[in-house]
């Protein structure tokens, strides 16, 4: 059912089946299309082994299709019951000390274990035979945010015989892992450890896919449980976690037709910039619009401070969101249960099975959804940016930071940060991806090189890109093991420079140029001109550690139809922003400047229309001003040219009116 979808998780077998028809009731007055059934369910849907009980679920499926809602079904396999764990207790997980893990705080599982494949696949398939081609079920998830790493003497066997697949032989493993380093050259593949804190970074980073490839597996085969049993028209999809970096995200998305994640602000309040990057990042698992399948409402139970989010906050998110490529929004949850983990979870529904003040946010919420989705639906984020994410080089360099304050994500959204503040779309790639289409890319911390992602690159400079290199690229193989070349590798040859030296920063130092004048810190690489005739240094260091004074820190260099930028410094805000201002005035891209709490996003329809997300972020009053004539699909207000003013929180559909026409 293609729709802009709206709703919750619901946990009926909490429940009496009497209440169910209230909770019905309460939904569609909030305007619910959607809720997320029977993920963690396990216990209810199988009380033992073999033994199904999937009545009470169909019935409350029943119940929901009568009032019009649709259902995505989870499969439980987070929660494995009491009675898997202690009649099978090798499905449980064991922790880096060693120790079995304790049920009954989820993801207890091993996900390797042959025993929960095995129960995987029977729940999975089962609930497949009996719901897969209910005309009500639109999509099924996955378990649920896939996140521990076990530590059992199965899965190190299992990392063993992974390794022999990757390596073939020893000597091959050996000598790419340089072995011989501390004497680590092994000569058994049951010699090679799992790694506990840190250790070679070829066994690392071989560990971390493991891990992915762990995951994969688990998902495939209830993938191959479910898909049989499913109309080609019903989407799998997991509930992914932001920047959770214990696996490869675009490996695990591969296999699933859809991205979903689940966005907690917790402490505090959200910051459209940090959320527009999480979203943009899903939106790249698969190149396409995503689910926000889970988001909190109100407040969580789980932070420092569970305080709430401010009135109207939540409805500037939800349609932040869907300006980013979400075509659904459900919140966890519906109903506070009377007892287990979560009590103090925010939800629509008190414990006495009343709305808290926060349904009425959600009904208005869930009134918009209804009354745009149709010219929503279909319409897509078109970006002519991208910035590169590679799981890989971030592992590289968390394993070994060499400053502890360098964070790989962090890095990526300091660059992110003053192209979204400009309100330019953009596309979170994966770095294996062919660039086509794009004006403007930029790979932070791109560490890890191998041949293809240097062809990627090298073709979309070729014809005409503007690519930003940056500090710790081209450092490392896919091994993990320093390339036998200065960084960037490959890449020196399209960038004019290469770096004779890294220097990690204890105190800022003076950065500048024409351009501007700042401070690098944490990092700053020394870079080398290669003598092309075109290469221009940007900027230079100031007076430091004597190794960096006057040397060259920015540097651009034409290649093929296009440039190269190398940035060797971790820049300052102020710097970094003048900087992607320069970058941007040398692309044709054309940023909407607002004032900084204001966002401006857009979502092209199939038939060329743009739909304008106008979203003050802010509990104060902000003014932007409007080029033409436009119609705010959410009041049917129509605004002339000039200045608009934005209420606190305020959020319009706008289209233009000229393009009205262009609709039937
Ligand atoms: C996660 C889980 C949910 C719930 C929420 C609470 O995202 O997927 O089941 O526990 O956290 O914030
Ligand atoms: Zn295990």
């Amino acid at each position: 059912m293609q729709r802009l979808h709206f709703g919750a998780a619901w946990y009926p077998e909490h429940w009496p089946p009497q209440r169910w028809a209230e909770d019905i009731r309460l939904m569609k007055e909030a305007h619910f299309t959607v809720v997320r059934l029977a993920e963690f369910a396990w216990s209810s849907l199988e009380p033992s082994e073999g033994d199904f009980r999937f009545d009470w679920l169909e019935q409350a499926i029943a119940q929901l299709a009568e009032a019009g809602i649709w259902v995505v079904l989870g499969t439980p396999t987070a929660a494995p019951p009491a009675w898997l764990v202690t009649q099978y207790p090798e499905t449980l997980a064991v922790d880096e000390q060693g120790r079995r893990v304790q049920f009954g705080n989820r993801c207890h599982y091993c996900v390797n274990a042959p025993e929960m494949h095995r129960a995987a696949r029977r729940i999975a398939r089962a609930m497949a035979e009996r719901f897969g081609s209910h005309p009500r079920v639109i999509g099924w998830q996955v378990d649920n945010e896939y996140n521990r790493v076990c530590y059992c003497d199965h899965c190190h066997a299992q990392f063993q015989a992974f390794l022999q697949q990757e390596y073939g032989t020893l000597d091959e493993l050996n000598a790419r892992w340089t072995t011989a380093y501390w004497s680590q050259t092994y000569s058994d593949w049951k010699q090679i450890p799992l790694p506990i804190g840190p250790h070679n970074p070829g066994l690392m980073l071989a560990f971390r896919r493991f891990v992915t490839r762990s995951y994969r597996n688990f998902q495939r085969a209830q993938l191959e449980e479910l898909r049989p049993h499913l109309p080609s028209s019903v989407w799998v999809t997991h509930n992914f976690m932001n920047w959770f970096g214990g696996f490869d995200h675009y490996e695990l998305s591969y296999d699933l037709d859809l991205a979903s994640w689940d966005w907690y602000v917790a402490t505090g309040h959200h910051d459209h910039l940090t959320s527009g990057a999480a979203h943009d990042l899903v939106r790249g698992y698969k190149r396409k619009n995503f689910w926000l399948i889970e988001t909190q409402p109100g407040h969580v139970n789980w932070s420092q401070t569970n305080n709430a989010l401010n009135k109207m906050e939540a409805r500037a998110m939800a349609w932040h969101a869907v300006a980013h490529g979400a075509d659904a929004l459900l919140y966890w949850q519906w109903r506070s249960a009377l007892n287990g983990q979560e009590q103090y979870h925010g939800t629509l529904i008190d414990q006495s099975g009343q709305p808290r003040p926060f349904y009425e946010e959600a009904q208005l919420i869930g009134a918009e959804f209804a009354r745009v989705s149709d010219l929503v639906i279909g319409s897509t984020v078109q970006a002519r940016t991208a910035i590169l994410n590679c799981y890989e080089s971030r592992w590289a360099i968390e394993f070994q930071r060499h400053n502890s304050a360098f964070d790989y994500v962090a890095y990526l959204e300091h660059w992110y940060r003053p192209l979204s503040v400009r309100n330019l779309e953009i596309d979170l790639l994966s770095a294996d991806e062919a660039l086509d289409g794009y004006q403007l890319v930029i790979a932070p911390a791109l560490i890890v090189l191998d041949e293809q992602r240097i062809e990627h690159l090298r073709a979309f400079v070729q014809r005409g890109g503007r690519l930003v290199l940056t500090l710790r690229t081209g450092m490392k193989d896919r091994h993990n093991a320093m390339l036998p070349s200065r960084p960037p590798g490959a890449l020196a040859e399209l960038a004019g420079v290469e770096v004779e030296e890294y220097y990690s920063l204890q105190h800022p130092i003076p950065v500048g140029g024409k351009l501007f004048q700042g401070t690098a810190s944490l990092w700053a690489e020394r870079l080398r001109l290669l003598g092309q005739p075109f290469t221009t240094v940007m900027a230079r260091y100031g007076a430091s550690n004597g190794w960096l004074d006057d040397q060259p820190a920015v540097v651009v260099n034409p290649y093929g139809s296009g440039f190269v930028y190398t940035v060797g410094a971790w820049l300052d805000e102020r710097s970094q922003d003048t900087l992607v201002r320069q970058i941007l005035l040398n692309t044709s891209l054309k940023p909407f400047e607002t004032p900084p709490a204001v966002e401006v996003r857009v979502r092209v329809r199939p038939d060329g229309r743009r739909l304008y997300f106008v979203i003050n972020h802010s509990r104060q009053e902000q003014t932007v001003t409007l080029p033409w004539d436009a119609t705010d699909h959410l009041t049917g207000q129509s605004f002339a040219p000039g200045a608009l003013t934005l209420y606190p929180y305020a959020v319009a559909l706008l289209t233009r009116q000229e393009d009205v026409s262009v609709v039937g």
